[in-house]
C-alpha cells in the first residue's frame, strides 16, 4: 500500500552541489521536440553520468523503497529512474499542467529557490508546495501538476520519474 501522502517533501541538502548542478544545467542545450515546460529545459537522458546526480537518484530512490513503499519488500534495483532533466526558469517561464503517467513516482529537486520563485502546483487536489532549495519534493507520478509563471531568473530544479522494473511480483 502507498502511503496516504501522495506529496511528499524531503531534505535532500546538498549545498556544495548546488551550484555546479546549475551551471551543468544552464551549460546543456535546450530540449528538442515538444514539451510542457516552457523553460531551459535539458534533455531526459544527459544528466545520468553526473555524480552530482547519482548521489540525488540514490537518495530519491531511498526514500521511495523505505517511506513510500516500505509496505512491500522491495530491492533497490526493483525500480529505476529512466528519466531526468534540469530545468532553468527565467521570469516570465513556466510549465503547463501535466502528468508523468505511466511512470509511477516523479521527483523534484530544488537546486536554486530565488525570491518569488513560483511553487509546484497540484491542479486537482489545490495543493501548492513553496519550494526550499535543497528540499526534494516525491510525487504520485500520476498527479497533474504545473508550474506557474515565474517572477524571477534561475528559478533551477532537476526532475526525474520512477518505474516499477518488474513485469509480474507473484503476489495478488
Ligand atoms: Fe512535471
Amino acid at each position: 500500500m502507498i502511503e496516504d501522502l501522495q506529496v511528499k517533501v524531503v531534505p535532500y541538502t546538498k549545498t556544495e552541489d548546488n551550484k555546479i548542478l546549475q551551471q551543468i544545467i544552464k551549460s546543456l542545450p535546450y530540449k528538442q521536440g515538444p514539451s510542457n515546460i516552457r523553460a531551459h529545459a535539458t534533455d531526459w537522458d544527459i544528466l545520468f553520468d553526473y555524480p552530482q546526480v547519482q548521489s540525488l537518484l540514490n537518495f530519491v530512490n531511498d526514500q521511495i523503497r523505505n517511506n513510500l513503499l516500505r509496505s512491500y519488500s522491495i530491492e533497490k534495483d526493483d525500480i529505476s529512474c529512466p528519466e531526468v532533466w534540469g530545468v532553468n526558469y527565467n521570469k516570465g517561464d513556466q510549465t503547463t499542467a501535466h502528468s508523468h503517467s505511466p511512470s509511477l513516482f516523479s521527483f523534484v529537486y530544488y537546486v536554486n529557490v530565488p525570491d518569488k520563485s513560483s511553487p509546484l502546483h497540484f491542479n486537482y487536489s489545490k495543493e501548492t508546495i513553496e519550494p526550499q532549495e535543497g528540499d526534494c519534493v516525491i510525487f504520485d507520478a500520476a498527479l497533474t501538476h504545473s508550474v506557474p509563471v515565474c517572477e524571477c531568473d534561475d528559478r533551477c530544479v532537476v526532475s526525474g520519474n520512477f518505474v516499477w522494473n518488474k513485469k509480474g511480483t507473484g503476489t495478488y
